[in-house]
């Protein structure tokens, strides 16, 4: 069976991409998810805050010139009990890349086009095959208009593709009014690949102590009908790759993904549900699947759902919407 996969000029094992999430914390994490066989891993996010506080300490540290390192840290303390975010990062990714025999990606989370983004040029010189951006932004001020919410993943992706030779992929949300148009200037503007789609973080309320309750929920399988829709209107028409990411909880959602023409599959909650030796019982279904339907590779059956490059994709949209509330008719008037 050839589970073979290039995605963004990278020779893949197979199309199966752990996702950035917790998981990916030590050298150890990302061994195991090697060990269990994914094609890929990206490493948990370096966001831009710790970049921009680990900007102001150097330049606090600067200004205390006469000091040698370890005399500055006792100006700053938490800088040797953090043992600071970035430099693990750097050396986790340095360290990873050399044990694992698969791509190891880096991530940066953001949202402004500032200096941080040059960080993504550290990760790739210890060792990222590539470098992930998660443009994370809620635009909770009214007055940001949709366009400038667009300009600015422009901007960051310009300001770390400047910054690197390694592809760049950016992480994006659905919450765009032209999913479609967004993914196609993003294409333009130099993207190498797509992840569709990124989470916002939604808190709940917890009544009884009227409280904000922050926390990540694991995904479930519903999530990834939307992604499903995005891969198959945007297959053929645009040059980045794309990788679907959201709901994977087991092997048929994979086939669903490449059925629908995501080049790799990404999985974070399922990995994290049932451990990252998850991924060869995902991978296991994969190619049973394939030999059931006697596929020798996946590049035989990618896109196969996909909307053709040549059709209406809004009205193939809206069709598909109009048949599915007469079918959900029909069930609920056998009910009522
Ligand atoms: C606990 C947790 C931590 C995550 N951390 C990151 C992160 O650091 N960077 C990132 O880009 N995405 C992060 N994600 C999002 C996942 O990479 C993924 O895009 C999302 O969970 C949808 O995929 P899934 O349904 O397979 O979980 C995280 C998700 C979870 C559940």
């Amino acid at each position: 069976m050839d589970l073979s996969t290039r995605y963004l000029g990278l020779a893949l094992r197979n199309p199966l991409v752990a996702a950035a999430s917790p998981l990916s914390r030590t050298v150890e994490g990302v061994r195991r998810l090697a060990d269990a066989g994914v094609g890929a891993v990206v490493l948990y996010s370096l966001f831009e805050e710790q970049l921009m506080r680990e900007a102001q300490r150097n330049a606090a540290l600067t200004e205390h010139g006469s000091q040698s390192y370890a005399e500055s840290l006792s100006y700053f303390p938490e800088r040797a009990a953090e043992d600071h975010g970035p430099r693990r990062y750097l050396s986790l990714l340095e360290r990873a890349a050399r044990v694992v025999p698969i791509p190891v990606i880096g991530s940066l989370n953001g949202v402004t086009p500032g200096g941080w983004t040059g960080h993504a040029r550290s990760m790739q010189d210890a060792g990222a095959a590539a470098i992930e951006l998660n443009i994370y932004f809620l635009p909770g001020d009214p007055h940001i208009s949709g366009r400038d919410v667009e300009q600015r993943h422009l901007d960051v992706l310009a300001r770390v593709k400047d910054a690197v030779t390694v592809p760049v992929v950016v992480k994006i949300s659905p919450y765009f009014s032209s999913v479609a148009e967004m993914a196609l200037r993003l294409d333009e503007a130099g993207a190498d690949g797509l992840v569709l789609f990124n989470r916002f973080l939604q808190p709940g309320i917890d009544c009884e102590t009227r409280t904000v309750v922050p926390d990540i929920q694991l995904s479930t399988a519903a999530e990834s009908r939307l992604p499903l829709t995005w891969i198959s209107l945007l297959r053929g028409r645009i040059d980045a790759a794309l990788a679907g990411s959201g709901g994977v909880e087991d092997g048929a959602d994979v086939v669903g993904y490449l059925l629908a023409g995501a080049d790799v599959v990404q999985s974070a909650s399922a990995l994290l549900r049932h451990g990252p030796e998850y991924a060869a019982v995902l991978l296991d279904t994969l190619c049973q699947w394939m030999r059931r339907k006697e596929y020798r590779g996946v590049d035989e059956f990618r896109g196969l759902l996909a909307v053709p490059p040549g059709a209406n994709g809004t009205s193939r949209g809206r069709d598909d919407y109009v048949s599915a509330l007469r079918d959900a008719d029909t069930r609920a008037y056998g009910i009522l």
